[in-house]
């Protein structure tokens, strides 16, 4: 070769690398590489109160979800709720869709759950999405919701899971396969300021913040690719793939194809029993801890649910399942969209 190609090879292969480190920075960033965003541990500390324990009791047990993931279902029972005896005890997550998911023991069990864990240690996880070991955890633990979450829930929440009965279970971690394993290091975002108590005067911002905290759009909006669907929030068609069959989520909008036959009173109810008329809604739909709620807190989420654009987007599990131009998932009256 000539000193002249070997120049233009040299700087062919100068443009080529650039060009991949530009399309790098400006598609996933470099996070995948460098790992996830993470701040230090602090040593904050939690002081357990009473008034701290019944507030962590009642988002635990009827807002926030957290032992309806964390611990093994029991599917005889209607809205297959935990195994009384396995609280909080871990288990491998059923859906289908991810079977390499596992659900950590949060049992203070010093050997296989969170005994030996700092306050901050659990803070970070919750809210930040940086587990015990310093991975980013995998964003179906809705951190991202629980960003969100106040200073004082979140003390609330670790001092009331921290008297949890200790169960014996060893979880295996979770091993998130190429290449989500690189990807999802970009999501964890550190949080260094207070997070205050929300707005609480009207019963649609109460409403807005138990919705949060309750993930309802992480099932009731759909996605592709693991992003919400732009469009179509709440709008449902979200289609899991579990324990309990095949089921897509409901359209939450007031739209005449979403929930507009609603009334607060029926919302409460369908909650409460976890049936619509004759109808038993599927266990995917955690309707059995949401029914905990107060009635006034129950009534604020409804009065949220009103506040969403309505969306015209038919899902009915009574159907059999078909191509949806919308969401292009497969769901019943996806042919009517
Ligand atoms: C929708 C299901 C779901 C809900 C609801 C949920 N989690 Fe998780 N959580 C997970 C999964 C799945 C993981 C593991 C992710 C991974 O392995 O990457 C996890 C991980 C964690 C971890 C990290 C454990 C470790 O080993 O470092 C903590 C702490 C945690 N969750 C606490 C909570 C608390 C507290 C709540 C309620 C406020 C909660 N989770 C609600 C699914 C959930
Ligand atoms: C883990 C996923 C999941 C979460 C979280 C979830 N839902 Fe659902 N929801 C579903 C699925 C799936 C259905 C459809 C069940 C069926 O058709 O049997 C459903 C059905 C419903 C229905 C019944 C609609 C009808 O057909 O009449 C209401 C109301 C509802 N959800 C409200 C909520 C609210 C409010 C929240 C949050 C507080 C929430 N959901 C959180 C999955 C979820």
């Amino acid at each position: 070769m000539k000193p002249g190609w070997k120049k233009i090879a040299g700087v062919a292969l100068l443009v080529l690398l650039v060009a991949v480190l530009a399309g790098i920075t400006l598609t996933i960033g470099w996070r995948p590489f460098l790992g996830p965003k993470t701040r230090p541990l602090t040593d904050r500390h939690f002081e357990s109160t009473p008034a701290r324990l019944a507030r962590g009791k009642y988002l635990v047990e009827a807002v926030t979800g957290c032992l309806g993931c964390h611990s093994p279902a029991d599917f005889k029972a209607h809205g297959a709720p935990p195994v009384a005896d396995k609280l909080g005890a871990g288990r491998s997550w059923p859906d289908n869709q991810l079977p390499w998911l596992m659900v950590p023991n949060l049992t203070p069990d010093k050997e296989t759950g969170t005994g030996n864990w700092s306050d901050d240690v659990w803070a970070r996880a919750i809210r930040e999405g940086i587990g015990h070991d310093g991975r980013a955890l995998f964003p179906v633990m809705p951190y991202q919701n629980f960003r969100s979450m106040s200073d004082e829930d979140l003390a609330s929440i670790v001092v009331y899971l921290r008297q949890l009965a200790p169960v014996k279970n060893s979880v295996p971690t979770t091993k998130i396969p190429f290449p989500l394993n690189f990807l999802i290091k970009s999501v964890p975002e550190p949080l260094t300021s207070a997070v205050p108590t929300p707005d609480q005067s009207t019963a649609e911002a109460r409403g807005a913040y138990l919705v949060k905290m309750g993930s309802c759009a992480d099932c009731h909006t759909p996605q592709r690719q693991g992003q919400p669907i732009k469009g179509l929030d709440y709008a449902g068609g979200f289609v899991f793939d579990g324990p309990t069959g095949i089921v897509a989520s409901a359209n939450l909008t007031s739209d005449s194809s979403g929930i507009s036959y609603y009334d607060a009173n029926l919302f409460i109810k369908a909650m409460r029993e976890g049936k619509v008329g004759a109808r038993d809604l599927n266990p995917e739909m955690p309707w059995w801890f949401y029914g905990k709620m107060t009635d006034d807190d129950l009534r604020s989420v409804f009065a949220y649910l009103r506040t969403l654009k309505p969306i015209q987007h038919r899902v009915d599990n009574a159907e059999p399942a078909t191509e949806c131009k919308l969401c292009r998932a497969k769901h019943g009256l996806g042919n009517r969209n």
